[in-house]
């Protein structure tokens, strides 16, 4: 049966890869892309995609619930997927304002405007970082569904407030909510702040690679398609009320990444710096991705090695994408972030 999804967030990095995903895997659905565009949304991203027939594309702000009410009344969707969020710890660090009104009152929207008009699916896309970090000595921990919710960052806390708010709309008025929470993603489209979209494009400008701390810290990676491949699971056939985690057992250290980038794009490791470390920053997120592999028969399909070459070459291949991007106000940011650092 045909559906119309909107998809918040869209123009973004996940939301990008999802769009696409989906528009190549269920033909016969309504695509609706909200994005307010902010300095994360890239609308020449969606490019191939713009002209078909069941994409639309509308910019608007989440937060906006004129905008957003006006939408679902025009549209009437059957699913929601919302990934539209500031999304990245370090400038949450900087300003916190911004993440606590689009990633908690956004979400507030969202689900008003869920309650008010119906949907057979209203999708959250969380985080792992909503369970706090583990430490690096004890491999064997790893993140459950039941892990208390134990934040670092203002970007986490937000995230993990607008996880609560979703699931009090479910058990208050019934609203028929998933949330997943997953790892680290890395794959093409991702906005080069984030660790390895910033080293591949530093390593072919020959900058310097700032590693914060020790460069110890370590993430669960997860190819961004595997990611896509969850939510669509989950919001066809995934337990209304649930939660699902999300991540493919691959614990990586940032040093290790680094160097893994350095090489294969043959630039010395020498490029590599240590900087001042992150403020509050989380030592190591570990997936345990059981739950969606025994209900949905979830499981990546990318190993590390494979995906990190897609990336990469995708990098080395897609320049003008970036390039855009680092030469705007994007300096300024990188000024701010790393300039005495
Ligand atoms: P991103 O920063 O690349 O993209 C965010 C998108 O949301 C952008 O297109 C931006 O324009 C849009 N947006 C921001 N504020 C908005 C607003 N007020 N109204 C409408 N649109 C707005 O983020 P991403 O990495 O693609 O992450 C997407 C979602 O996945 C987020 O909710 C994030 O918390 C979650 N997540 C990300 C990762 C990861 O590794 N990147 C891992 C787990 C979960
Ligand atoms: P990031 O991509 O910002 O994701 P998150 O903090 O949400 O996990 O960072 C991934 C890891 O890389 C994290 O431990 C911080 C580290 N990092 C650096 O060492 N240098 C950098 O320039 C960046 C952006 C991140």
């Amino acid at each position: 049966m045909t559906k119309t999804i909107i998809v918040t967030g869209g123009a973004g990095f996940i939301g990008s890869n999802f769009i696409f995903y989906m528009i190549d895997k269920h033909p016969d659905y309504r695509f609706i892309c909200l994005d307010k565009l902010t300095y994360a949304g890239n609308l020449s991203t969606l490019t191939p995609i713009m002209d078909k027939p069941n994409f639309r594309f509308v910019k608007a702000d989440i937060c906006d619930r004129t905008a957003v009410f006006n939408l679902f009344e025009e549209e009437k969707p059957d699913v929601v997927v919302n990934f539209a969020a500031e999304s990245h710890v370090d400038r949450s660090i900087e300003n916190p304002g911004v993440f606590l009104e689009t990633n908690i009152m956004g979400t507030a929207v969202m689900m008003d405007a869920c309650r008010k008009y119906g949907i057979e699916r209203y999708h959250q896309v969380s985080t792992d970082e909503v369970y706090g970090d583990l430490p690096i000595d004890k491999p064997e921990l790893l993140f459950t569904e039941m892990t208390p919710i134990h934040t670092s960052s203002p970007y986490s806390a937000s995230k993990a407030s607008a996880d609560l708010l979703v699931l009090a709309y479910h058990r208050t008025f019934g609203v028929p909510i998933t949330i997943s929470r997953c790892s680290n993603n890395y794959g093409p489209y991702q906005f080069p702040e984030k660790l390895i979209p910033l080293m591949i494009a530093n390593a072919l400008n020959d900058k310097s690679l700032p590693v914060y701390g020790e460069g110890l810290n370590v993430r669960d990676w997860l190819y961004v398609d595997d990611h896509c491949k969850a939510i669509d699971l989950i919001i066809h056939n995934g337990r209304v009320g649930e939660v699902y985690n999300i991540g493919g057992h691959n614990e990586m250290r940032n040093i290790d990444i680094v160097k893994l980038i350095c090489g294969a794009l043959g630039k010395p490791e020498s490029l590599i710096t240590y900087v001042t470390d992150r403020k509050g920053h989380d030592m190591r997120y570990a997936i345990d991705p059981t739950k969606i592999h025994n209900e949905l028969g979830w499981l990546p399909e990318t190993n590390f090695a494979d995906g990190i070459k897609l990336t990469i070459d995708w990098y080395v291949n897609n320049r003008p994408w970036w390039q855009e991007i680092i030469s705007g106000d994007y300096q300024y940011y990188y000024e701010r972030m790393y300039g005495n650092r």
